[in-house]
């Protein structure tokens, strides 16, 4: 299948080399924009990749489009493929603010349009990629949208009236990670570690996290619940944790990125 990446920044990077990594698209048949011509540090090491700054002409015998711009530069990327796309190929959106529909008539009906929100680790296919479902297209095309955006890391399918949600909890949220992890990194410093070793520390910590409750499919209660000894040092410091209003902190936060979503509709 022909594959083009309109866009080759964090997102467009990751998702070429996860492509050609994985060998669901070989570079022949894989095509990648972006205004400057400059071939991103990324994909340095791939050779046979055609980067071309035109989007019309990138696009013209594509199966699959995958928009990696900013959702600012829709308005204008979208009319090119609208004339240059052949019939019938699909886009993949993976930005806030512009529906299903919306995309679908920028682009005047022309297409397949399938939706999907990944996140950062996507980087090292270890993205988590929600894609929304849409009975308009037909199986045998959402599943090959399905796998080309596996090669991103772990896929969930949606509703699209859940996406918001979802950039809440997975899309926006490896910034939420990091924040808590460098401030356990400080805390750690606090406590006379060094920096690098208290980072390694929280590091390897979050990551043995993740594994254990994807591991056993225990709830986060039950596996925090594990740590907490009666009268011991632990719940000491979910103690402190409540009271400072970290869940509270957390769940706002989470909040306000789908409040922002949704005002990005259309924009
Ligand atoms: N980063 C995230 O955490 C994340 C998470 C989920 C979803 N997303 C979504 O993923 C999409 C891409 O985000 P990103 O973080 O990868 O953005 P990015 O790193 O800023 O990359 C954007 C790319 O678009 C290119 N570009 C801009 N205008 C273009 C045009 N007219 N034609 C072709 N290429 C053009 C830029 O190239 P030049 O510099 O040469 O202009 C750049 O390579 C966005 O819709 C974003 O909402 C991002």
């Amino acid at each position: 299948m022909n594959v083009t990446i309109i866009g080759c920044g964090k997102m467009g990077c990751a998702m070429a080399r996860g492509l050609l990594k994985s060998g669901l698209v070989s570079a022949q048949d894989l095509v990648i924009t972006n205004r400057s011509g400059t071939v991103p540090q990324a994909l340095e090491g791939f050779s046979g990749l055609r980067f071309l700054t035109d989007n019309r002409a990138a696009c013209a015998d594509s199966d699959f489009i995958l928009l990696a711009v900013l959702p600012q530069r829709y308005g204008e990327v979208l009319p090119e493929i609208r004339d240059a796309a052949r019939e019938g190929a699909c886009l993949l959106s993976i930005a806030p603010g512009y529906s299903v529909r919306q995309i679908a008539e920028m682009t005047g009906n022309r297409f397949h349009v399938i939706r999907a929100m990944p996140n950062t680790p996507a980087v090292i296919g270890e993205g988590m990629i929600a894609v929304c479902e849409n009975p308009s297209v037909p199986e045998k095309v959402f599943g090959e949208a399905l796998e080309l955006f596996s090669a991103l890391g772990r896929t969930e399918v949606i509703r699209e009236d859940q996406l918001n949600a979802v950039i809440g909890v997975s899309g926006s949220a490896p910034a939420y990670f990091f924040v808590f992890l460098d401030a356990l990194a400080d805390a750690g410093v606090l406590g006379g570690l060094h920096r690098e070793q208290a980072v390694r520390l929280a590091e390897q910590t979050m990551l043995g996290c993740a594994r254990l409750a994807i591991g056993t499919g225990d709830a986060p209660s039950a596996l925090r619940d594990m740590v907490c000894s009666p009268g011991g040092t632990t719940i000491e410091a979910v103690a402190k944790l409540e009271e400072a209003g970290f869940r509270s902190a957390v769940i706002q936060a989470a909040r306000a990125a789908m409040e922002k979503a949704e005002k990005m509709a259309g924009k």
